[in-house]
């Protein structure tokens, strides 16, 4: 019996499932839009009635992942919905916030609606009752530095079932990330237009957004 064909296909269309198993955690994909010199501003929607950029690609990456994770600066910024649209008979993943002392989720979050479960990731000692009558899921964890400890976040979504991830951002929790060593890939979508200076698409504690 011939062992080892077509190995390296074999591996590369299976990355994220055995990356799992190797490192006992998710394998995770940061992904981010930006401008050519604005940082991670996000280009401006067109004008109604003119050609838009097709939302599959991003769709696609959303939908090939199990969860979804954005920090409570996102949510915070505007309300978000997380849930895959667009794309025939996709699994929605699950929708992970990252809200340390879960002020950011209120009851009737765009993110609490009914198209896909979600889970708000808070501090061991956060007060969180509030988030009881909201459906969602809650996991207490280890608090780091800043905000909650990425490896224990990722541990918690592993016991999950969780392999994959796609990190949505925002810069905070994506350089958090990074520092922890936890980026796999790093998906970047650049639109080709100048709108000058924006936030920087990742950011450390040393060089804020
Ligand atoms: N261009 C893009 O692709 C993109 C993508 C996403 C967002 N954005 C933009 O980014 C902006 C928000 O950025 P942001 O950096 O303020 O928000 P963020 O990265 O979504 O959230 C940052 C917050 O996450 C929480 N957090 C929990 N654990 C953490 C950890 N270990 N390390 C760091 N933070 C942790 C902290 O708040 P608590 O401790 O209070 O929970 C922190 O302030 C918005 O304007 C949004 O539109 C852009």
């Amino acid at each position: 019996m011939e062992q080892g064909l077509l190995e390296d296909e074999a591996r590369a269309g299976n990355t994220a499932w055995l990356t799992s198993v190797r490192l006992g955690r998710p394998y995770v994909r940061w992904k981010y839009a930006a401008t050519l010199a604005a940082g991670s501003r996000r280009p401006t929607p067109p004008a109604a009635g003119s050609a838009r950029p097709s939302p599959a690609p991003t769709s696609k990456v959303h939908a090939e992942a199990d969860a979804v994770i954005v920090g409570s600066g996102t949510l915070r910024a505007a309300p978000k919905h997380l849930a895959v649209r667009g794309v025939a008979g996709a699994t929605q993943p699950l929708r992970v916030v990252v809200d340390t002392d879960a002020t950011a989720v209120k009851p009737g979050a765009r993110v609490l609606d009914d198209a896909a479960p979600t889970l708000i990731a808070v501090a061991e000692d956060a007060g969180a009752a509030h988030l009881a009558e909201t459906g969602a899921d809650v996991v207490r964890l280890p608090r780091a530095a800043t905000g909650l400890d990425i490896h224990a976040l990722l541990a918690a979504l592993h016991a999950r079932g969780v392999r994959s991830v796609l990190l949505e951002g925002g810069p905070t929790l994506a350089g958090a990330f990074v520092a922890a060593g936890a980026v796999d890939t790093v998906t970047g979508y650049l639109a080709p237009v100048l709108l000058g200076a924006g936030p920087a698409a990742l950011a450390t504690p040393e060089s804020p957004p």
